[in-house]
């Protein structure tokens, strides 16, 4: 897609929040820091319109982007943030599972992952819930420019293996630094948003 204009259209906090305009959803979940809201600036083009920080836990609220009138890019914040309180986690991983478990509007869920670790339990068990529910199993490997080239191949074996996933097409390595792998994922996108 020809990205040109895009709004940050809902900030939300609460659920009765979230847009009614009935655009599809694409939503970007991992953990926290891991390069979500970096991803979705090299998307639409923009420096810093989706707030990014080296603080992980910057993305508090679940944010609607809208491209084009198109679809929404929905930012959520991270799991696995561990500085605040387990009460204040336990409230956020509330919210964010009701969004991706009730949202109808939500076609399309991208699971971030850091192509340097090892993914998390927490990551397993919402890989294994997109692909339970249906959804296409999209990953992304983020921090590409963090890692040599001649180890790209390995540490994508690992997420696979790790995550079980089928097709390692699936598994796309990005780096919002070098834009590395963005065409890539536009094309998945696209491909995905107008079938
Ligand atoms: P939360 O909102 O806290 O859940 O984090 P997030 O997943 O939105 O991460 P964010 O995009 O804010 O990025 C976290 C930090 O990692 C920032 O300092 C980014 O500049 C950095 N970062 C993100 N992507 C990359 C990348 O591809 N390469 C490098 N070197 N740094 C990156
Ligand atoms: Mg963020």
């Amino acid at each position: 897609m020809n990205v040109n204009h895009v709004n940050l259209e809902v900030v939300s906090g609460n659920a009765s929040q979230f847009p009614d305009s009935g655009l599809i959803e694409v939503a970007f979940a991992g953990k926290s820091n891991v390069g979500k809201s970096s991803l979705i600036n090299a998307l639409i083009n923009r420096k810093s319109l989706a707030r990014t920080s080296s603080q992980p836990g910057k993305t508090q609220t679940i944010n609607f982007y809208n491209v084009e009138e198109k679809l929404y890019f929905v930012d959520l914040p991270g799991y696995g943030y561990a500085k605040v309180s387990k009460k204040e986690r336990e409230r956020w991983g509330k919210f964010i599972e009701e969004y991706l478990h009730k949202r109808e509007q939500l076609k399309h869920i991208i699971l971030l992952v850091d192509i340097r670790h090892e993914p998390g339990k927490n990551d397993i068990m919402l890989y294994d819930w997109m692909v339970y529910n249906g959804f296409e199993p999209l990953v992304i490997a983020t921090k590409l420019d963090k890692i040599k080239r001649s180890q790209i191949q390995k540490h994508v074996s690992v997420i696979k293996k790790t995550l079980g996933v089928e097709d390692i097409h699936n598994i796309i390595p990005f780096s919002a630094t070098t834009k590395q792998g963005k065409d890539k994922i536009w094309e998945v996108l696209d491909s995905l948003i107008d079938p």
